[in-house]
């Protein structure tokens, strides 16, 4: 599929759908508690999306997976199916929620410590995010996909974290994941130029181990080989002439 530039109609319906799934993690974030199940999880958005966000949850069937969405606990990287384990004091979740509204995807995640989180895993996830939003201000149009990448990856390595590279960003529309794929790592200056009104997505998933994953045998959870915790943040990221508009910012950084 090659990349798409949303006229300014689809934009609007890109700031909708955005702004959905944007309130879903912000509905959630009082549920993330010791003792709930991830299934629970799962179930409450579920409900919230279709029922009063009046939208669709775009992971359930996709591609056969079978929830509403993504909960990566702990050394889970991503793509995490809910079940009936519940969280634990000192745990760290990764919910990514993705919701269709309108015909339109809006795509984010964030990392949630159940209880009192340990040093570490308020480290990786502090300096995932703050990854994230170094490769988000790269954005306008002139710039490369390369800027983006370089951005993150300095800023997570000079912490000596890893970058997982088997999984990445993307662009995000009618379809959940359209060309181009955003890497988070690489030189700046290289790659794809920004054009104003692409959508796409910054993601990265950070390893406090080595980078190296593994596919569990369900087919979709991602774990680190050495079994390090890792963190990962998500925004969908409108390109324009001066800069970026976050699509997916909750209540709190609006
Ligand atoms: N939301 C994930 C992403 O950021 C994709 C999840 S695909 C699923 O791209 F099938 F696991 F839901
Ligand atoms: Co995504
Ligand atoms: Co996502």
């Amino acid at each position: 599929m090659s990349v798409t530039i949303k006229t300014l109609e689809e934009q609007k319906k890109m700031r909708i759908a955005g702004r959905l799934a944007a309130s879903v993690l912000d509905m959630i974030s009082e549920h993330v508690k010791p003792g709930i199940s991830t299934d629970k999880l799962d179930q409450i958005c579920h409900r919230y999306i279709v029922e009063d966000l009046e939208a669709i949850p775009a992971p359930l069937n996709y591609r056969g997976f079978p929830k509403s969405i993504c909960t990566s606990v702990n050394h889970v990287v991503c793509h995490g199916i809910p079940g009936d384990k519940k969280l634990k004091n000192g745990d760290a979740i990764n919910i990514d929620i993705t919701v269709i509204k309108d015909g339109f995807h809006g795509d984010t995640s964030r990392m949630f410590q159940v209880g009192n989180p340990t040093i570490l895993s308020e480290r990786l996830s502090r300096v995932c995010y703050e990854g994230m939003w170094l490769g988000i201000e790269q954005i306008r149009a002139g710039k490369r996909l390369g800027d983006i990448g370089a951005a993150v990856q300095r800023h997570v390595e000079k912490n000596r974290f890893s970058i997982v590279r088997e999984y990445c960003g993307h662009g995000i529309g009618r379809g959940f994941h359209e060309d181009p794929q955003v890497l988070h790592y690489g030189k700046s200056n290289t790659g794809l130029e920004l054009l104003e009104g692409m959508t796409l997505t910054v993601e990265p998933m950070i390893n406090a181990g080595k980078r190296t994953v593994k596919l569990l045998s369900d087919g979709w959870t991602v774990v680190t080989k050495d079994h390090s915790l890792s963190a990962q943040w998500e925004h969908t990221i409108l390109v324009t002439g001066s800069g970026y508009e976050v699509l997916t910012l909750g209540a709190k950084d609006r």
